[in-house]
């Protein structure tokens, strides 16, 4: 493959500060960077920039970390946009139409779901993601979700089995024997394409007790946890989550004081916030612009302690985005977050909600994923929001 230098940088994101220095974006000026073997292999001065077999001009823009993408739900069939529309003009979201893309998707072939993964995930390239978690979750039968979460890992190494999405029609008045079917022969067949289990746990879908049990199993199965949790109301997820040791707790929308606690007491807990074992808060705002609802308070989680993602939740229900720099805009005009804050939260805060340390950070031996922005500072990402400013992506070193 051969060296690849990117020179000339205006404004380098490494999200790997400089000891006792407080810039949790790392950020360095006039860089370059040296690329072999898809990983990154040096940083320093552009000035002391070493020779390689092939450069790209950045023209002084703003580099920084590809997106990691840290909650997609991208094996489905069909859209929902009448239901959209019907919202806009005064419907509530419940979840409720999750059961609709169900069926689409029992009735799509593997190709079919292969292609419009494979869209959804070059689309999200485009602009910027060069990680992306994606679940399971509208198959609901051992077979769907099996096959789901085999096309998934043809994707990504960073697949969900999301069993517990909600209850399928044909199990309605037995919701305990749908989880049955989930701890055991769908989790047996998911399991061994699937690195995370998560269950949506919310009035309407599955509660405490059913939640608790499912990813035990998933736990003791080998997958770590996440939870949907505290989306539409307030609700018992987000604690289960940190009591099960959960890398992520997703929506947060609707949070106690004593929520906010106990995910400030993983973080405090942890010695390395970055990528260590605090629970993630994963703030999803494209589900609160496509239903119409509050958004969370980033502000509050943040001045707790507590580490933060941003992720678009990409779904043909609640947020059929797959743009991260729309999310990242949203976060800071609705969510009181710094244009900073949600640049690392979208970087370096879904890499911890992934517990991956080799991306959203840019230092020797991290993967070569970044980002060429057409801008002069991350700043411009909220700064300019709608405008495509992502020049050229990098995914594991290669131009895209
Ligand atoms: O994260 N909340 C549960 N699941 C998705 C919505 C799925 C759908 O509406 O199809 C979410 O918002
Ligand atoms: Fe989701």
């Amino acid at each position: 493959m051969g060296s690849l230098l990117v020179d000339n940088i205006g404004e380098l994101v490494t999200n790997a500060p400089r000891d006792g220095v407080d810039d949790p974006l790392g950020l360095r000026r006039d860089a370059a960077l040296l690329v072999e073997d898809g990983e990154v292999a040096w940083i320093g001065p552009a000035r002391y920039a070493p020779a390689a077999d092939r450069r790209i001009d950045a023209g002084g823009a703003a580099v920084l970390p590809g997106f990691v993408d840290s909650h997609a739900h991208l094996v489905f069939a069909g859209d929902r946009a009448a239901e959209f529309a019907a919202r806009m003009a005064g419907e509530p979201y419940t979840g409720g139409g999750i059961r609709t893309t169900v069926g689409a998707t029992r009735a799509a072939s593997d190709d079919e779901l292969r292609a419009n993964v494979r869209r959804l995930r070059d689309e999200a390239m485009r602009q910027g993601t060069t990680t992306i978690e994606i679940k399971s979750g509208y198959g609901l039968t051992v077979a769907d979700e099996a096959r789901s979460l085999r096309i998934a890992a043809e994707f990504t190494g960073d697949t969900t089995f999301l069993g517990a999405h909600v209850v399928p029609a044909e199990y309605a008045d037995r919701p305990d024997d749908y989880v049955g079917l989930v701890c055991g022969p769908m989790l047996a067949a998911a399991a061994p394409h699937a690195r995370w289990i998560d269950v949506f746990c919310e009035r309407g879908a599955f509660d405490a007790d059913h939640a608790r049990a499912i990813l035990a199993c998933g736990q003791a199965a080998g997958l770590g946890v996440r939870v949907h949790a505290n989306q539409l109301g307030p609700g018992p997820g987000v604690r289960l989550g940190v009591e099960l040791g959960a890398a992520s707790v997703d929506h947060c929308t609707h949070l106690s004081d004593a929520d906010v606690d106990a995910l400030a007491s993983t973080r405090s807990a942890a010695d390395a916030p970055a990528a260590g074992t605090a629970t993630v808060a994963t703030l999803l705002p494209g589900a609160e612009f496509s239903t119409r609802s509050p958004y969370p308070d980033a502000r509050r989680l943040l001045d707790a302690g507590v580490t933060v993602a941003l992720a678009t939740d990409c779904n043909p229900g609640s947020s059929y985005t797959s743009s991260m720099p729309f999310c990242l805009a949203l976060a800071v005009r609705e969510m009181r977050m710094t244009p900073a804050e949600a640049v690392w939260a979208a970087t370096a805060g879904g890499a911890a909600a992934l517990r991956r340390d080799d991306v959203g950070v840019l230092r020797p031996g991290a993967r070569a994923d970044l980002v060429i922005l057409d801008a002069p500072t991350h700043l411009h990402l909220a700064y300019r929001p709608g405008v495509p400013l992502i020049r050229q992506v990098l995914h594991n070193g290669v131009p895209r």
